[in-house]
């Protein structure tokens, strides 16, 4: 492999520079982490299912018309991307509750939400990526106001398009996190969805058994990953040896 610049290494994914300027290679780690990094793992074969699935997904919600940072798949582990300004905030739906909110909310796993519920957390690992409110984004200049309306309105498309697709396959998707960033062209900015969708980044329960079908799998030590990935791959004919 021919040397390249490593612009930045997170917790499950590296980036380094792309061939085109303004371009990025995203490779997708076997590593997991939960916790903030608190219990950490390898899991063998998890970085190709979500380069694949997070593919899928990214390239479904480009044919709705939902911008993304998503360019091509190169092979099993990377994906090129259009580089991006993230806004530095975790943007979180809820259509049932679970993880954090039933935690600080005292409601039970699994109660449907009136509605879906976007919340938004800093971008922070040393704080633990606190919740925070429009007004500390306003405040702080985190994000435009321009910007939070179309987060919002994207952040909701987003759900509508992952909640019929998991559907169709017997998957009820719970919650999901996801990242926006800012390209340019000149002195016009907007958004992308950035970073990746994939059962790191979501709740997914079989609406028959119930069965976790996410990363809570391994923060909850409730079996093998893989399988729940495999599993939720296989359902949307993302198949690990797709050329
Ligand atoms: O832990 P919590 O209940 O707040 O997580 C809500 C959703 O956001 C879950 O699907 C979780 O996997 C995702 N999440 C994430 N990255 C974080 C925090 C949450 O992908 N740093």
């Amino acid at each position: 492999m021919a040397r390249r610049k490593k612009i930045y290494e997170g917790k499950a994914k590296t980036l380094f520079e792309g061939p085109e300027p303004g371009t990025i290679v995203q490779y997708f780690k076997d590593d997991a982490t939960a916790f903030n990094a608190e219990k950490k793992d390898v899991i063998e074969g998890k970085g190709v299912l979500n380069n694949l699935l997070s593919e899928y997904f990214m390239v479904g919600l480009g044919q709705i018309g939902v911008p993304t940072h998503f360019l091509k798949r190169l092979n099993m582990r990377e994906q090129l991307v259009r580089s991006c300004e993230i806004v530095p905030l975790e943007v979180i739906v809820r259509n049932y509750a679970a993880g954090s909110m039933s935690k600080r909310l005292g409601i039970d796993e699994g109660t449907q939400l009136p509605r879906p519920i976007v919340e938004y957390c800093l971008k922070d690992d040393a704080l633990g990526d606190p919740l925070v409110s429009e007004e500390h984004i306003a405040a702080f200049g985190w994000a435009s106001q321009q910007d939070m309306e179309d987060i919002l309105s994207l952040t909701l498309r987003v759900n509508d398009f992952m909640s019929g697709v998991m559907l169709a396959v017997g998957i009820r998707l719970i919650d999901f996190k996801i990242e926006f960033g800012r390209v340019y062209d000149g002195d016009f900015q907007r958004l992308v969805l950035a970073d990746e969708i994939s059962p790191d980044s979501c709740r997914l329960w079989d609406i028959e058994t119930g069965r976790k079908l996410d990363k809570d799998v391994f923060r909850r030590d409730l079996g093998s990953l893989t399988d729940a990935y495999s599993e939720v791959a296989r359902r949307l004919g993302v198949m690990p040896n797709t050329p």
